[in-house]
């Protein structure tokens, strides 16, 4: 679109140098790929500058496409329920995902708009706003909450029920993440929606998520792994 090979956010980004609300407002404008010509508005991350824990998400829902900002919906809801129930106070963490529009279907006779999971170019075209939070919040710990999650932090051969819950090594993406300290991939909030078994798939991912909350630690900033204190 932009290069001549594919999709890229990169020209809309403001200077190394914005911040949050900087970034946000360049987000809203965004025309890096072909997603914000259907739907409502960019969603762009939120939540504390300085959190100790990102969470990354697949891309707005439909709910999320229509307030503007990124799991208000029912998704949501079973995130903010797990965090507290593993130990992590939602308002002290930073959510955002890893494309910034809602892509979806309408299917033939049907209103209802159904999501569609973004491609590797989508993908790779909303990564920079990504690469821009995560500079910014400079987390201590990552959370990649399913696979869209994990395949943008990790690449197309992760897999959610292989490398969940267990405390992986930062990859390293673009630059102005260094002091991360890892990552901890779990299932999406909304598989556990879909769910027969709600309860048991549920319960998994707040054991993931009392990873997360074990590498944090006591709050003296390091955590007890010690991990973050590179
Ligand atoms: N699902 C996501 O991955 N992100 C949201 O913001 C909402 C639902
Ligand atoms: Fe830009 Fe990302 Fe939206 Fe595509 S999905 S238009 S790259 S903000």
């Amino acid at each position: 679109m932009h290069d001549g090979q594919g999709y890229d956010a990169t020209p809309f980004l403001p200077g190394r140098r914005a911040r949050l609300p900087g970034l946000r407002k360049a987000a809203a404008e965004c025309h890096g790929c072909p997603l914000y010509q259907d739907a409502t508005q960019t969603v762009f991350g939120e939540g504390d500058a300085d959190a100790r824990v990102l969470l990354l998400g697949e891309q707005p829902g439909d709910q999320e496409d229509r307030q503007g900002r990124p799991f208000v919906g029912p998704a949501g809801r079973v995130l903010d329920r797990a965090l507290s129930d593993a130990g992590i106070d939602p308002g002290r963490a930073y959510v955002t995902n890893a494309v910034k529009h809602f892509k979806f279907t309408i299917p033939e006779g049907r209103k209802r708009r159904m999501h569609k999971a973004p491609n590797l170019r989508e993908m790779t075209a909303c990564r920079p706003w990504l690469v821009a939070e995560l500079s910014v919040v400079s987390p201590e710990v990552v959370v990649a909450l399913g696979a869209t999650a994990g395949k943008a932090l990790l690449g197309p051969r992760f897999r959610v029920a292989e490398q969940r819950g267990t405390l992986l090594p930062w990859p390293g993406l673009d630059g102005g993440d260094e002091g991360i300290g890892g990552l901890v991939a779990t299932i999406h909030p909304s598989a556990v929606l879909r769910a027969d078994d709600r309860e048991a798939v549920y319960d998994g991912l707040v054991a993931d998520l009392r990873v997360v909350a074990d590498v944090l630690g006591d709050g003296d900033g390091r955590g007890r792994s010690g991990v973050a204190a590179r």
